[in-house]
């Protein structure tokens, strides 16, 4: 039976982090958060609570040995609460206790004084009154926006909105911290980020990297909100574990977790486009107001891939894109899914619809003449390489009649009242490789064991996008071995130091090459092993396949298991270590100018809507796609990665609302009050096509990363209900915020 993590899912086998085996005495941890979205702490008295029996600990600020600080990009984030508290959830004080329910029974009994201050959540009003995470704007650039307005037709400005998003992996937040001997511990978290864990425990705890071991098993999903996210529970528990020398658990309950932790950032847009008559783009402005939260996390990475992808798949020689990271008392917004490219491709989407209203021009026009071609330049340096913008917008018209859908949808509208249909295509183009340039490195650790088996360890984190697999699939690939031989390891910064998160959908990329590096070690000793023994004539070619060695493309009785123990004993190493750096990528952040991508990921969407006009409510009746896998190495994960993504991106732009009040008091914190999108929403027809792509691409074996670029179709599902909106409504205006929820398109039916 092969060893596939599907399976074991499916058969219930596979262990989360609240499965583990914890060590019999192991206590739990809860946290007590601020009720209170802005305001200084006047005493907190934890007396009552630590009365409770089974109670063993509670830890404020004031018990931390190292720092109180777990800012990533800036310092600006304490663990637990000095004397200000920022936003609703932010951890205050600590409760270690017997059971998880008597920790949070106890959390109920802290009193805390507080005096309010003023709650900001809109960003634009932060920006306003001076509240910013960076003080300046981070400007991309190119040409000159004011030179060329007055050689543009038309001149269209705007303002426009996209809202949050919760991150609902199906586990939540969970770490486990047991204390080793000599003063280390050892971390088991729910993270994308093992080393940032490690690195932030040391910190806090104030003792060497070497002291803490991290390791993340596999995750129930982590979609960025494990990046930086899963770091404060896991430090929380390393702190009660120093504190009573006992291993502490925590795991947030749903609630918790929706409450507490950042989601996708929502944004304030405004733009300006300026185009000639028949369609062509000439200037584009728009400033980003990202609602950034209490503290920066990773919103200044986040602005920058919003910046990066403003021109979203388009080539506008024009540009003048500014962001603003604002600070509001929210929790810290944090990586999600596209990591914002997809708010930035939003707003320039938005602008070429209202233009192509106003100048009664199909979308699609618009569009298709200013996709990005071979060799054209974005504003931040770089210039297409491979590019694919044209090739997938024209073989997702051709392939799935474009034309006919047309005709479909203004036939069924002719002959329905009631009900409307709306189309939009959406072209992507979404830039691989961290922005911060440091980031792209990976390491791999490969042995292989005497009887043949091969084990693989890289600082990639399983989160169901199948990573493990295709670096099985590597590893596999060079030996020459079956998948059942090779075991991809739990992710551990004892076994791979210095990582980088799983995160920018470079993980299989990076990690597969490294692992492709470090097979390729143990290759040629294998290789040079053979040679030195056996003799076989000068120049013959020496491969592993099919689990024999074969020379001059004929099959030798040496099976790799045989060519392994004799390796073996003639003391030969089998284990090698792989490292992996992306090659030619640099990026000036004074500038704004280099070459930030290994390359880029291109496909072209269409979709299909059908509008309840009576009720606002509304189906996704058809997503067709031609996609640009590269060479894929793995089509049925890649396949299930593009479909996963589009339906969080339509969820985004649709049906997924978080409301906070104003007293930053988050409303949509239960699944009965925040709706994703289920089976009962998919649409019925999901077709994706492969694009055919025989380049040398850049990912592992001439692949392309697939985990976040499919995530931006979802944005033609909200076009396509807003041209349902205007078949029936034509009055309707095009500055609709979204998500395009059943409620808004309900009042977009009947506005004036
Ligand atoms: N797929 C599943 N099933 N679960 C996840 O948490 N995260 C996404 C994507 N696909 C995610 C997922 C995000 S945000 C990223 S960046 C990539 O997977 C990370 O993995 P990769 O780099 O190996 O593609
Ligand atoms: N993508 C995802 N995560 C990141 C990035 C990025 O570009 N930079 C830092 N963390
Ligand atoms: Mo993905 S948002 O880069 O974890």
């Amino acid at each position: 039976m092969l060893n596939y993590d599907s399976i074991r899912h499916v058969k219930g086998e596979s262990i989360f982090l609240d499965d583990y085996n914890a060590p019999s005495g192991t206590l739990h941890g809860a946290v007590f958060f601020s009720p209170v979205a802005h305001g200084k702490i006047k005493n907190i008295d934890i007396s009552d609570a630590l009365k409770i029996p089974g109670v063993k600990g509670i830890y404020t600020c004031k018990d931390i040995p190292g720092v109180n600080q777990i800012g990533g990009i800036i310092q600006d984030e304490v663990l637990l609460a000095e004397d200000e508290v920022e936003f609703i959830g932010e951890p205050i004080a600590l409760v270690v206790a017997e059971t998880q329910l008597i920790a949070r029974n106890a959390v109920g009994k802290i009193k805390f004084e507080i005096t309010k201050l003023d709650v900001i959540t809109n960003p634009k009003i932060a920006f306003e009154k001076g509240h910013l995470i960076i003080p300046k704007a981070r400007i991309y650039s190119c040409g000159s926006t004011e030179n060329t307005w007055k050689n543009c037709d038309y001149v269209f400005e705007g303002t426009v909105e996209s809202g949050g998003q919760e991150h609902l992996y199906l586990e939540t937040q969970a770490s486990l911290a047991m204390p080793v001997e000599g003063g280390c511990f050892k971390i088991i978290s729910s993270t994308q980020n093992p080393t940032g864990v490690q690195r932030t425990v040391s910190k806090v705890l104030n003792i060497a990297d070497n002291k803490v071991e991290c390791e993340a098993m596999r995750l129930g999903g982590g979609f960025g909100g494990k990046e930086d996210q899963a770091t404060a529970w896991a430090v929380l528990a390393a702190l009660g574990s120093y504190k009573l020398g006992k291993p502490v658990k925590i795991v947030l309950s749903r609630q918790e977790d929706m409450k507490a932790t950042g989601k996708r950032h929502p944004y304030i847009s405004d733009y300006k486009i300026g185009l000639t008559k028949d369609g062509k783009i000439l200037s584009y402005e728009v400033a980003f107001y990202q609602n950034a939260g209490a503290a920066a996390d990773l919103s200044p990475a986040i602005l920058d891939r919003t910046l990066a992808h403003a021109t979203g798949s388009y080539f506008i020689p024009n540009v003048k894109a500014a962001g603003y990271c604002c600070k509001t008392n929210l929790p810290p917004n944090t990586a999600f899914r596209g990591f914002g490219g997809p708010q930035g491709m939003f707003v320039l989407e938005t602008a070429i619809y209202k233009a192509a209203a106003a100048m009664n021009m199909p979308p699609y026009e618009i569009q298709e003449k200013n996709l990005l071609k071979e060799g054209e330049e974005f504003p931040y340096g770089q210039k297409t390489e491979f590019c694919k913008a044209v090739n997938c917008w024209r073989s997702a018209k051709e392939k799935f009649n474009l034309d006919s859908i047309r005709d479909e949808t203004a036939n069924f509208n002719k002959s329905n009242f009631l009900f409307k249909k709306g189309f939009a295509l959406m072209p992507i183009c979404f830039g691989i490789s961290f922005t911060n340039t440091m980031l792209n490195q990976a390491s791999s650790l490969v042995h292989v064991y005497a009887d043949g088996s091969v084990s693989v360890s890289t600082g990639a984190v399983e989160m169901g996008q199948g990573v493990n697999m295709k670096i099985r699939q590597v590893a596999s690939r060079i030996f020459g071995i079956g998948l059942d031989k090779i075991k991809s390891e739990t992710t551990n910064t004892t076994r791979n130091a210095n990582t980088s998160a799983t995160a920018a959908s470079s993980g299989a990329d990076m990690n597969g090459n490294a692992t492709r590096l470090a097979c390729l070690e143990i290759f040629k000793r294998l290789k040079d092993f053979y040679i030195k023994k056996n003799n076989p004539a000068a120049d013959s070619e020496f491969a592993l396949n099919d689990g024999y060695v074969w020379i001059n493309k004929s099959k030798t009785n040496f099976s790799f298991e045989k060519l392994v123990i004799d390796a073996y004993k003639n003391r030969i190493d089998l284990s090698a270590h792989g490292f992996y750096a992306t090659p030619k990528i640099f990026f000036n952040p004074e500038t704004n100018k280099g070459n930030p991508f290994a390359y880029h990921v291109y496909g072209t969407a269409i979709i299909v809507v059908n509008v309840d006009c009576l009720r606002g409510t509304y189906k996704i009746e058809s997503v067709h796609a031609v996609h640009d896998f590269g060479d894929s190495i793995n089509p049925a994960i890649d396949r299930s990665q593009a479909e996963g993504a589009l339906m969080q991106g339509i969820g985004w732009m649709t049906m997924e609302e978080i409301i906070f009040n104003s007293d930053g008091k988050l409303l949509t914190d239960t699944l009965s009050t925040y709706k994703v999108p289920d089976m009962g929403f998919t649409p019925e027809k999901i077709e994706i096509e492969f694009l055919e792509n025989k380049d040398k691409n850049a990912g592992v074996f001439n692949s392309k990363a697939i985990g976040e670029p499919p995530f931006m179709y979802g944005i033609a599902a909200f076009f396509a209900l807003v041209n349902a909106i205007k078949e029936f409504n034509p009055k309707a205006g095009f500055d609709i915020s979204s998500p395009l929820t059943p409620e808004k398109v309900l009042m977009n039916l009947y506005a004036k």
